[in-house]
């Protein structure tokens, strides 16, 4: 595969970017030419923010399963596409070929069709980092099923609350899956969601662990069994292997489930055409990845990350995409280097707050380990700091790689935000220049836009681009309410930025009720309603406060009534509630037993004033003469009961 629209020097970009604006349509349909279409669209973009609506290539038929495996058959069916490094570095690495991909893909889409699975149904998806999960993904994407992942560290509770949501009638599990040390037993986590669950109608099950389950006659069976079938089917009945189901471009691909501001996290909905081109364009461009390259990103697949970055965008240009089952500290702190130097990778993608982890364990566990395969390092899911950066310029970049700082979200698909790999300039800690067909903005807490450079506001965006999100699934008023209604025709991102005197950006981090921990976004509302559902619990407050690791950490302010027999347990009872209900991510890091919140007078919790206390700034709360009781802040700081 070559990539004509991938730019290669910065005049290019500029170029790029320029008509990006000038004509959107022109632009875009473009580099849609060179993907696979049953049927060419009509029109590239129709839109308006008010609705909102954004429809790409409206007409158009395709199956992303075609583009990210069967147009590379032909040319590269013996090239891998998916390298499966396993969570015991003992244990034996799989190589997965276009042709295996293939085959697998298609052989388990079957398996859903034989399952009753149909194009449009919700089917969840919860699974560790096995090549199995990628089958099930595409193999939902195969027959036009709505896969909805949902991380393998998210509780039953979480999955219930997402099932219900979702309507899902379908399950793809795992009896467990191997996290460094730890086993989690998935499929027991996936039985206590079911409780009391109506839509479930069946579970297929992938053996993973050996760990024993549960399997109720009927509803669940075995992954293994439903393979050999649909082989079996495809040998002896002739039936011709899984072709792939004609989409409209504007037909859903997946759900996503992310936090917002709001107690319920959202299921954020992409579409197939737009979702494919600008993940694919943005993986080429980003990263500069050229044929033959080794691929590793080495987040979950249940993060937009993983979806965007280890399945679809790769696969959807030929690359190899390395998959890691793992944790970056098992067996040691070195794990990463291990595997740059065994695979010989060329392009390392991972988050801040793995890098900070890494640099608590000092240089020795890069001995012995060639990291000179490296040539382009990424960063993603929140800010990084300045000494993070230098650490892995210096220490895994040898400080010949380029870094790529990418700023995006969820709702956007794929990178909004960066400097592409050697091309474009970069400089520490900030995200850099907008992609072409990106146009940021920042407005003011009135809504004006903010010109010129040297300045700072909140990050929205002006134009749709191919990735924007459509709707939230079954509550369009909510995705219009969320993302287009604060500032009438923008699409509000959530995060406050800084554009420098060269109109670079530098995104700040969020400036809603969103916590950024560990790169995983979490809704202060949501960790609230858990800890309001512990016994004794009268009422919280949580707040964000820096984390040398987590980036942020979780910091409750609790009032609680159940008895002061012991108050030390009482913070351990309330963090297992929280783990039970969200899941050990969402998990406070420091609880504090307080009389009362600082309110207003109409009730609304004065944050502002818990997150300095929170951060230790005793000194700076700030006015606190219209809160109803301003003698509660004392309290607080005194950690008076
Ligand atoms: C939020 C989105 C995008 C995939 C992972 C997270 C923060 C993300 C950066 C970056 C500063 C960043 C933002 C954003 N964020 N990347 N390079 N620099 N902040 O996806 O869970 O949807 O979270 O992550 O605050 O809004 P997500």
């Amino acid at each position: 595969m070559s990539y004509p629209y991938q730019l290669k020097t910065f005049e290019e970009y500029k170029e790029a970017y320029q008509k990006s604006v000038d004509d959107p349509e022109g632009f875009w349909g473009d580099i849609a030419q060179h993907f696979y279409w049953r049927q060419p669209w009509n029109k590239v973009l129709n839109w308006n923010f008010t609705e909102p609506k954004a429809e790409w290539f409206a007409g158009g038929k395709l199956n992303i399963t075609e583009n990210c495996i069967d147009r590379h058959l032909e040319t590269m069916g013996e090239q891998p596409a998916i390298i499966w490094e396993p969570n015991n570095p003992e244990d034996r690495v799989r190589v997965v070929t276009y042709n295996r991909l293939h085959k697998r893909v298609c052989q388990f889409a079957q398996v859903l069709k034989n399952n009753g699975v149909k194009k449009g149904d919700r089917v969840c998806i919860y699974m560790g980092m096995v090549p199995e999960l990628a089958y099930a993904v595409l193999g939902c994407a195969r027959i036009g099923a709505i896969h909805s992942v949902v991380f393998g560290g998210f509780s039953a509770q979480s999955i219930a609350n997402r099932l219900e949501d979702a309507q899902a009638q379908y399950i793809v599990t795992a009896d467990g899956a191997y996290r460094g040390d730890k086993v989690i037993p998935l499929k027991d986590v996936v039985d206590d969601a079911l409780i009391g669950n109506k839509t479930v109608k069946k579970i297929i099950v992938y053996t993973r662990t050996r760990l024993p389950v549960s399997m109720l006659k009927g509803r669940d069976v075995w992954w293994e069994d439903e393979m050999e079938y649909a082989e079996t089917q495809v040998e002896k009945e002739g039936v011709v292997s899984c072709p792939a189901e004609v989409m409209d471009a504007e037909d859903p691909l997946f759900i996503l489930y992310t936090s917002g501001s709001t107690g319920k996290p959202k299921g954020v909905v992409h579409t197939c055409g737009g979702y494919m081109v600008y993940t694919a364009y943005t993986f080429v461009n980003v990263f500069q990845y050229q044929p033959g390259q080794i691929y590793f990103c080495t987040a979950d697949i249940g993060w937009i990350t993983g979806h965007s970055y280890i399945l679809y965008g790769p696969l959807s240009v030929g690359a190899t995409s390395l998959m890691f089952e793992g944790v970056p500290t098992w067996p040691d702190a070195g794990r990463f280097w291990d595997i740059v130097d065994k695979f010989k990778v060329n392009i390392l993608y991972t988050a801040p707050t793995a890098i900070r982890s890494l640099m608590g364990f000092g240089l020795q566990p890069f001995d012995g380990k060639d990291l000179s395969s490296l040539k382009v390092l990424g960063t993603v899911g929140e800010p990084i700091n300045e000494e993070a950066w230098h650490w892995y310029d210096e220490h895994v970049g040898k400080k010949r790689c380029p870094i790529v700082d990418t700023w995006w979200q969820t709702e956007t698909a794929g990178i909004m935000i960066s400097n592409l790999a050697g091309v474009t300039p970069s400089k520490p800690t900030f995200a850099t220049l907008p992609l072409p067909g990106v146009q940021p903005v920042l407005v003011d807490e009135n809504g004006n836009e903010v010109e010129g450079n040297n300045v700072s506001g909140n990050l929205c965006i002006k134009a749709p681009w191919p990735g924007i999100l459509r709707t939230t699934y079954g509550d369009h008023e909510r995705c219009r309410l969320n993302y287009f209604s604060t500032y009438p025709n923008l699409y509000f991102t959530g995060d406050g930025a800084l554009r420098d005197e060269t109109g670079f950006y530098r995104i700040t981090g969020r400036v809603d009720d969103v916590l950024n921990v560990s790169g995983h976004r979490i809704g202060t509302a949501e960790v609230e309603n858990a800890i309001n559902m512990h016994a004794g619990v009268v009422e919280s407050a949580v707040v964000g406060y820096p984390h040398t690791i987590k980036g942020q950490g979780i910091y409750a302010y609790v009032i609680f009534s159940g008895g002061s027999h012991d108050l030390e347990l009482s913070k351990k009872d309330i963090t297992a509630t929280v783990s039970r209900i969200i899941g050990p991510i969402a998990k406070p890091d420091k609880i504090q037993f307080v009389k009362g919140l600082p309110k207003t007078r109409s009730g609304k919790i004065m944050r502002r004033i818990l997150r300095k206390i929170a951060e230790g700034d005793l000194q700076n709360v700030g006015d606190i003469t219209t809160l109803l009781d301003p003698a509660v802040v004392e309290d607080i700081k005194n950690g008076r009961l």
